[in-house]
C-alpha cells in the first residue's frame, strides 16, 4: 500500500492557520504525508473562516471545484472544518449542495480527526458531520507541524467574550477560556530547544488572557513576564489585543522586556463614537486616542496597526470623516480595511439604514488612499536608521532578494550573502521605503 497523501486548505485568521498545523500534525502521526496539489491527495480538509461573506463564497467555490477530483477517484476523502461549519445554516447548505464532502467537524472538536477518518474508512458508504456546539475543553500536547522552523504560533486563549456587534467569531468560537500558564511556558520552552526564535502568542482578545483561570491574580502582561524570563525565546509577539482592556501594566511590561516586539495591533473598527456604541465596542473615540497617546509616549518607536470596518449599518459621512480624521491623528503604520459584511445570527445584521454598496466601496477606496499615503510616510522615516531583522529567506516574488523583519513588524527586503542564513538575526542599515516593504543593506 502507497503512503497516504494529505492536501489542506485553509482561509482566515492566524488561529486558522495555527489550526492547520494541529490539523497536519494529527494526520501525520496517523501516518500521513502532505501532498504537492489537490490533485495528488487521498485526504483533502478545508479550515474555512465565515468572517465575511467573501471568504464563505470562496470556499464554496473550492468545494464545487473538487467534484471533479472525486469523480475520478471515490475513495478520495474530502472533509471541511473550521469556523463556517459551526453555522447551522452553512452546516445544512454543506450536507444538501455538495454531497461529495464525507467529512465535516467544527473548531470545538479538531482533536477527534483521527477517530474520525479511522470511522470513515471503514464504513465507506457514510458521510459523517459531528460538529459540537458547546465550548470545547483544551485539549493540550496534540501534535502539531509547524510551516516554519523559527517563527511559532502560540494559541494562549481560545473564544471571545465580547460579542461586538457585527462579529460571528463568539458565536463559532465559544466562550473566553485561557490555556494554562505552564502548559504554554512549557511549549515555548521547548520550541525554543528547537531552534525556534520568535513566538506569536494568539489569542481574539489576549489583554482578558488568564480572567478565566482558578488562580485569580493572572493577567496578560504577568503571563509574557513569565515567557520572557523562563524561556530564553528571542522575541515574542502577540495578537490582537481589545482596546478597551489594555493595560497600563501591559504598557509597562513592553517598556521593560526588550524581547518584547515594539509592535501592536489594535484594531480601532471606526472612528466615530457613534458608529463605535453601535459596534458595542466599549471605548469612545477619546478613549481611544488616549490610549495611542499613552502608548506612544511610553513606549518609543512603538509601530501600531489597526483593522477598521467601513459602511457599517447607520454610518453617515460625518461618521466616516471622523474614522479618516482618527487614522491621520494617529499616524498607524498600516491597517487592514474592510467593508462591512452581514453576518446572520448577530444583532448587525437586523440593523436598519444599510450604507448602499457603491458608497461602501468609494469609502473603502479613500480610506486605503490616506492610509498607504501615511503608510510610505511612516516607511520613509526609517531610512538612515539601524534595524535588527530575523531572517525569513528568500523573498516570494524575487528569491534574489531576502526578507526579514524587523522588531516593528515591518517587512524588510536586503541582498543576499554566504553567511545570512533563515533564522538568523542580521543587522541592516534601512536605505530605501515603499508603502508595505522597506529595503536594507546589511552591516558587518
Ligand atoms: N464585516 C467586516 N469585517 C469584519 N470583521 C469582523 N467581522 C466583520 C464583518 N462582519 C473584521 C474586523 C476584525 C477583523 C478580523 O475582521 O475588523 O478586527
Ligand atoms: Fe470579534 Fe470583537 Fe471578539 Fe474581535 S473582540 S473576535 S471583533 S467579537
Amino acid at each position: 500500500m502507497t503512503t497516504p497523501k494529505y492536501y489542506i486548505t485553509t482561509f482566515g485568521c492566524q488561529m486558522n492557520v495555527h489550526d492547520s498545523e494541529v490539523l497536519a500534525g494529527l494526520l501525520e502521526s496517523m501516518g500521513y504525508i502532505s501532498a504537492s496539489s489537490c490533485e495528488e491527495a487521498d485526504l483533502i480538509l478545508m479550515n474555512t473562516c465565515c468572517v465575511r461573506e467573501n471568504a464563505e463564497n470562496r470556499t464554496f467555490g473550492h468545494i464545487g471545484n473538487l467534484k471533479s477530483l472525486k469523480d475520478k477517484n471515490p475513495d478520495l476523502i474530502i472533509g471541511i472544518c473550521g469556523c463556517m461549519v459551526q453555522q447551522p445554516t452553512e452546516l445544512e447548505k454543506i450536507r444538501i449542495t455538495f454531497p461529495w464532502v464525507d467529512l465535516v467537524f467544527g473548531t470545538h472538536n479538531l482533536h477527534q480527526l483521527p477517530e474520525l477518518i479511522s470511522r470513515i474508512r471503514e464504513d465507506k458508504s457514510g458521510r459523517i458531520f459531528e460538529v459540537w456546539d458547546c465550548d470545547g475543553a483544551i485539549y493540550e500536547g496534540l501534535p502539531v507541524k509547524r510551516d516554519n522552523p523559527f517563527k511559532a504560533w502560540v494559541t494562549i486563549m481560545y473564544g471571545c467574550n465580547n460579542f461586538c456587534s457585527y462579529c460571528i467569531v463568539p458565536y463559532v468560537r465559544g466562550r473566553e477560556r485561557s490555556r494554562q500558564p505552564e502548559a504554554i511556558v512549557g511549549e515555548i520552552r521547548d520550541l525554543v530547544k528547537d531552534g525556534v526564535q520568535e513566538v506569536t502568542l494568539l489569542g481574539q482578545n489576549v489583554n482578558s488572557y488568564g480572567l478565566d483561570l482558578p488562580e485569580t491574580n493572572w493577567s496578560f502582561a504577568r503571563l509574557l513576564r513569565e515567557i520572557a524570563k523562563n524561556t530564553g525565546i528571542r522575541r515574542i509577539r502577540f495578537q490582537t489585543s481589545h482596546p478597551k482592556d489594555l493595560s497600563n501594566e501591559l504598557i509597562e511590561t513592553i517598556v521593560e522586556i526588550p524581547t518584547i516586539c515594539r509592535h501592536l495591533h489594535l484594531p480601532v473598527q471606526a472612528g466615530s463614537t457613534r458608529v463605535l456604541e453601535l459596534m458595542n465596542r466599549c471605548y469612545s473615540k477619546e478613549q481611544y486616542q488616549e490610549l495611542i497617546d499613552r502608548i506612544k509616549n511610553n513606549i518609543p518607536g512603538i509601530a501600531l496597526t489597526t483593522d477598521i470596518i467601513v459602511g457599517f449599518p447607520g454610518e453617515r459621512e460625518e461618521d466616516f470623516r471622523d474614522t479618516l480624521d482618527l487614522v491621520k491623528q494617529v499616524r498607524f503604520d498600516g491597517a487592514f480595511t474592510f467593508i462591512y459584511s452581514p453576518r446572520i445570527g448577530t444583532p448587525a445584521a437586523n440593523m436598519s439604514d444599510p450604507v448602499p454598496e457603491i458608497e461602501q466601496k468609494l469609502r473603502l477606496t479613500n480610506l486605503i488612499k490616506i492610509q498607504n499615503e501615511i503608510s510610505l510616510e511612516k516607511n520613509k522615516a526609517y531610512i538612515g536608521t539601524l534595524q535588527e531583522l530575523l531572517v525569513d529567506g528568500p523573498s516570494e516574488k524575487n528569491p534574489q532578494v531576502w526578507a526579514g523583519r524587523s522588531s516593528q513588524n515591518k517587512l524588510v527586503h536586503f541582498k543576499p550573502a554566504p553567511r545570512i542564513k533563515p533564522g538568523g538575526f542580521i543587522n541592516v542599515r534601512i536605505a530605501g521605503a515603499q508603502t508595505f516593504t522597506l529595503e536594507g543593506e546589511v552591516i558587518g
